[in-house]
């Protein structure tokens, strides 16, 4: 898609190259026995999607002076853990979606069984490429840091949990704080662990400056999703890579659905106020984070 704001276009695809390189060089090729299941690991990681997860643990570190070298692992981590996410949010147990990044989904293209593998084996390998050999300024107690951090996130108290959440909010309408609840869980742990996994691999990072940084981060997590949820009821297939209208097809509980489209509309510019907020006390450092937060808001996909 093309990005509106050159600046945050260009620190993107800077991102997402160092990106493709990592996941070229982790994931094994697809010829690679057992083949069908590296085949689909490859087909749901590469090329495709935002990459806003890695992308935010650049933007994290690079507010807080952390090296890029440093960086690629939490940011190749985190898309897998992410590609995992996905694959099994579209089995039809979950929210039964064909459609993936503008192709069929992961199980649409090679069964259920293996798309539920290929989630597990994208789990497993996250925390491979998180713990394996040594990184250059990275010290052992902040790679252990990172692994907790992205197994919280992923985890019945992250990810997993929102998940299992969405599926009991199923045809039942929530309130706003246990929508807020679901959202900040099943979306918003892992871009909240996204940012502060590149603030950990800063060097000079004082707590003071994670936790306004994770505050930043938990804003912005429930924006996206908010906005997710708005795209899925006025998105195209086209533009969006995914079906829309699954959320009330499926009678999910949604920003839309319970407040209204001027008001979920209203509550992401809120988020993203106060995530601004957040990073007042931050030098231009902090810019591609303040451009992330505008973009999540506005974008179309
Ligand atoms: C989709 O995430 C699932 C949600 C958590 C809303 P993205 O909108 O980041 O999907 P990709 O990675 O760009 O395909
Ligand atoms: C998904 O939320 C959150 C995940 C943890 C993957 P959605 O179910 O709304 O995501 P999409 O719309 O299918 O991408
Ligand atoms: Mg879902
Ligand atoms: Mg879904
Ligand atoms: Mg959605």
């Amino acid at each position: 898609m093309k990005i509106p704001d050159a600046a945050l276009a260009a620190f993107m695809a800077q991102c997402q190259e160092r990106l493709e390189h990592s996941f070229d060089a982790w994931l094994p090729a697809a010829r690679t026995h057992p083949a069908t299941l590296h085949e689909a690991m490859r087909y749901t990681v590469m090329g495709g999607g935002k990459r806003i997860r890695p992308v935010l643990v650049y933007a994290g570190g690079h507010a807080l002076g952390a090296e890029k070298k440093a960086l690629d692992r939490p940011a190749c981590a985190i898309e897998l853990i992410h590609a995992y996410s996905l694959i099994h949010d579209d089995l039809p147990a979950m929210d039964d979606d064909d459609l993936r990044r503008g192709k069929p989904s992961c199980h649409r293209a090679f069964g259920e069984a293996t798309a539920i593998l290929a989630g597990d084996a994208l789990q497993s390998l996250a925390f491979q490429v998180l713990s394996s050999g040594l990184v250059d300024g990275i010290s052992e107690s902040t790679r252990l840091r990172m692994v907790k951090t992205l197994a919280l996130a992923s985890g019945s108290r992250g990810m997993a949990g929102g998940q299992a959440i969405d599926l009991s909010a199923t045809g039942q309408t929530l309130n706003i704080a246990e929508l807020e609840d679901m959202h900040i869980h099943k979306t918003g742990a892992l871009i909240r662990a996204g940012v502060v996994m590149g603030a950990l691999c800063s060097k000079t990072a004082e707590q003071s400056d994670i936790d306004k940084l994770d505050h930043y981060a938990k804003c912005i997590g429930l924006a996206f999703q908010i906005r997710d949820d708005i795209l899925d009821v006025e998105g195209e297939a086209k533009t969006l890579g995914k079906n829309p209208g699954m959320d009330q097809a499926n009678e999910k509980s949604t920003y839309p659905a319970l407040i209204g489209m001027a008001a979920a509309r209203q509550r992401a510019i809120e988020l993203h106020d106060e995530a601004m907020e957040s990073l007042s006390g931050f030098s231009d450092s902090a810019d591609p984070l303040r451009r992330i937060s505008s973009y999540i808001i506005e974008r179309e996909r």
